[in-house]
């Protein structure tokens, strides 16, 4: 299958990062600085993606501040008609910093927070005194009039903080919050035990944020991401393996996904030896499971294969060993077991207590 232009580049720019967290989306194994792309091979990337048709460049990380060259990136995509979008954790983020951003056309910044309550956020993120840089460089970010995205990611250590989530979101004059799970691999499926939200707590941020939209009205746009192991049908993974979106590693593989180099047996296309044109056109990676023509059963006769394209490879690998299955989320694979089987133990290891109650016979 042919496919059109992506829309979206992700421009991993570095693994370095001041925090830890647990639900990183890196790969496990992660890049050190020596093999990262120098600054000439990212402003040829940029070019490329342009060329490609991509609309939208993220810059990210790790923490994409680490790299000294980053004002130099963004001019780079403005001048080459790009939109970009910062991703940072804002901890290395002050007053000059950003202007110098600013200056050179940055269009967006989406600012990570772990928690509400300091405490709890440096337990997941690892780093004394972040909360309180993030909250300045969300100040210095709204002062300055660039439009601000909060994310955070919940789980089970979170989530029923939601609520002041999305108050201080407004509070600090972001535009929209993203109240996003967390997402069951690489690292995030290592904790998984930890991490995953109960049944019960999962209702009560339905909620919340129902009740947040009428609230906040167009104040505040609120994006909600579930965590699919809930839910009865898959996600449609990055719109379509290869369709609308690809991910430059710091050492310039390129994927489809941020996960996709969990797939044994395949060869890795890079920006050093290839085109962006060329690989995502013609790399065989790109085209592994790009539109229908792979698909097993239940997918190949199902009425959504076009909906949601099978789901998520990289979920299908982690919990079944091949990226091929359907995804096991779907209430249709034959593998639905095992996703059951981890809420299961989330929601069997007792929130309720049986009391000992005189003369029941026992
Ligand atoms: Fe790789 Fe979903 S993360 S396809």
């Amino acid at each position: 299958m042919t496919a059109p232009p992506p829309m979206s580049l992700l421009a991993e720019l570095t693994h370095r990062c001041p925090l830890q967290c647990p639900y990183c989306s890196n790969p496990l194994a992660l890049e050190p600085k020596n093999n990262e792309l120098s600054t000439e091979e990212w402003l040829r990337v940029l070019d490329e993606a342009a060329a490609l048709g991509i609309l939208q460049v993220h810059f990210s990380g790790g923490e994409p501040m680490a790299r000294k060259d980053l004002p130099e990136l963004v001019r780079h995509a403005a001048r080459a008609g790009l939109y970009s979008n910062l991703i940072t954790s804002g901890v290395l983020m002050d007053r000059d910093s950003l202007a110098k951003l600013a200056d050179a056309g940055l269009d967006h910044v989406q600012l990570s927070f772990q928690d509400v309550d300091p405490k709890q956020a440096e337990i997941i993120g690892g780093m004394k005194g972040a909360q309180p840089r993030k909250i300045e460089a969300a100040r210095l970010v709204v002062e300055d009039g660039m439009p601000l995205t909060l994310n955070f990611v919940i789980h089970r250590l979170n989530a029923d903080r939601v609520p002041a989530m999305l108050d201080l979101a407004e509070e600090l004059g972001a535009r929209r919050v993203e109240i996003a799970h967390t997402q069951y691999y690489g690292w995030g499926l290592k904790n998984r035990a930890a991490l995953l939200p109960t049944r019960q707590q999962l209702e009560a941020t339905e909620k919340t944020v129902a009740e947040a939209r009428e609230k906040f009205g167009s104040r505040l746009a609120i994006d909600f991401v579930t965590p699919d192991y809930y839910a009865d049908e898959p996600k449609p993974c990055m719109g379509g393996w290869g369709q609308r979106f690809l991910n430059i590693t710091p050492s310039g593989r390129v994927l489809p996904c941020h996960a996709a180099e969990t797939i044994p047996g395949v060869v890795f296309p890079t920006v050093r030896e290839a085109s962006l044109k060329d690989i995502w056109e013609k790399s065989k990676l790109f085209q592994m499971f790009r539109g229908v023509d792979w698909m097993p059963e239940p997918c190949r006769s199902c009425d959504r294969k076009e909906i949601d394209w099978g789901g998520c490879r990289c979920q299908a690998l982690a919990l079944t060993g091949r990226a091929d299955a359907a995804d096991p989320v779907c209430r249709r694979s034959s593998d639905r077991g095992v996703v059951d089987a981890a809420l299961s133990e989330i929601n069997g290891s007792s929130d309720s207590f049986v009391y000992r109650r005189y003369g029941s016979g026992e």
